[in-house]
């Protein structure tokens, strides 16, 4: 069970209701009618056929069969409709996740370490689409591969009814393409150092190419081409990555073919037996013969993906809240700020560095008195604006401390400090 939670299509599924409960019961029951609508088809016909063989009364399986038959046409757009909203409203539901909890955390940690930024990047993902639709559109997909499969299962079902190891056969051997084939249902590597820089290194060509910002260095140093070209290549590698990892491989699919092929030739071998022997009316064996095919649609296909790239980035957003939260945590103090500072600022013996880096202050001290004006001038890098950070309190030093007229600053309201501080950053 605990294997299952921490599966990213479990926990995608499980975000669905807290983003929108009534539309998520909606596509649940919308998706389990079309599902087993295929298998309702295939009896329909068969209580049809047998009808017209024995000349009973049309008007009941008639109507049954423009029953199932309505239901089968107008669940699919309205379906679609609903998972183009759930998909808004999930994607909407993870844009307050992903806002809360870079926004949340007092410092400036989260934001700034590079190992989340990875999981930043991905987590965006699911609305900006760089290796997949957006939710909107993946909903949809995801939509039809489980109505494919239920389909499957509930035509698996029918089965029984002609032989108790029809469907097992049949299903089972349906089933088994999703273990053969596996290695090319998910993207195992979409976590790796080289994926993550590679999407990272997109995205920030990508705002190169598109801020107003760096858009007057872009035309001063011609540099137009050259974001293009970065951004590119940073993309083509990300798709190539995927598709080598998720491509059909030759062994697996021959085994896929023989199981498969094998299974259906022995059941649809034995119902020309049972029909040759007249163990088996008409109206059963259309139905029989319906359901075998129907069983097909459990196969590996599409849904593998679809969920794949939709579970990915929404795991990376439910990842991100618990992992900023005590990396941009900071301690508030209790103690008033009203009048500081008073006499003076003073970095004591400081000593910090950004996580996994090195020194960037090394047992520093400056004081700074009250009502007096200093410029601080350096190499780039030299460490400058690290200390307005560290004045600011937006990270705390690892050792020494800073003092607003001797009190340590860990000591007063976080708050009500950032009140007494202006900066331009
Ligand atoms: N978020 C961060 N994570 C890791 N290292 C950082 C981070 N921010 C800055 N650094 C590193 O800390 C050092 C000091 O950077 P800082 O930005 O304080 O320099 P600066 O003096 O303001 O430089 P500039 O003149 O370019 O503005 C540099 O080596 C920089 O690469
Ligand atoms: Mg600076």
């Amino acid at each position: 069970m605990t294997r299952l939670r921490e599966h990213n299509a479990w926990r995608f599924f499980a975000v669905l209701p807290k983003a929108d409960h009534a539309l998520a019961v909606a596509w649940w029951v919308v998706l389990v009618l079309r599902g087993v609508l295929p298998a309702a088809f295939a009896i329909a016909m068969g209580a049809l056929v047998g009808a017209v063989q024995h000349g009973d009364s049309l008007s009941a399986p008639l109507t049954f069969t423009g029953a199932v038959f309505i239901l089968l046409q107008t669940l699919s757009p309205i379906h679609q409709g609903i998972s183009a909203n759930l998909g808004d409203r999930t994607a909407a539901w993870l844009y307050d996740r992903l806002t809360e909890a870079c926004v949340r955390p007092p410092g400036l940690g989260h934001l700034e370490d590079p190992k989340l930024s990875g999981d930043l990047t991905l987590a965006r993902e699911f609305d900006r689409g760089m290796t997949g639709p957006p939710l909107s559109f993946a909903m949809d997909f995801i939509a039809g591969g489980l109505v494919e499969m239920i389909g499957g299962l509930a035509c698996a079902l029918v089965l029984f009814g002609y032989a108790w190891w029809a469907p097992i056969v049949l299903a089972g051997a349906w089933l088994a393409t999703h273990w053969l084939l596996r290695e090319s249902a998910v993207w195992r590597d979409r976590n790796t150092d080289e994926v993550r820089s590679a999407q990272r290194d997109a995205d920030y060509a990508y705002r190169l190419a598109v801020d107003a910002a760096p858009a007057k260095e872009l035309r001063l140093f011609g540099l137009a081409g050259w974001t293009l070209d970065r951004f590119v290549k940073r993309r083509t590698l990300l798709h190539a990555l995927q598709y080598e990892a998720t491509r059909l491989r030759e062994k697996p699919m021959i085994w896929s073919l023989l199981l498969v092929a094998g299974a259906n030739i022995v059941v649809f071998w034995s119902l020309a037996i049972a029909v040759g022997a007249g163990r088996l009316g008409f109206g059963e064996v259309v139905v029989f013969a319906q359901a075998a095919v129907g069983t097909s649609m459990i196969a590996f296909g599409g849904l593998s993906w679809a969920l794949d790239g939709a579970a990915a980035p929404v795991a990376a957003v439910l990842r991100l809240e618990p992992a900023m939260r005590p990396a941009g945590a900071l301690a508030s103090g209790t103690r008033a700020v009203a009048g500081l500072p008073a006499r003076e600022i003073r970095f004591r013996d400081v000593t910090f560095a950004y996580p996994g880096g090195k020194a960037v202050l090394d047992h520093f001290d400056l004081t700074i008195p009250a009502g007096s004006s200093l410029a601080i001038v350096g190499q780039n890098g030299a460490g400058k604006t690290t200390l307005a950070k560290l004045l600011c309190r937006l990270y705390d030093p690892q050792s020494g401390g800073i003092e607003i007229d001797g009190i340590d600053l860990r000591e007063l309201s976080l708050e009500s400090w950032r009140e007494r501080v202006t900066a331009v950053f």
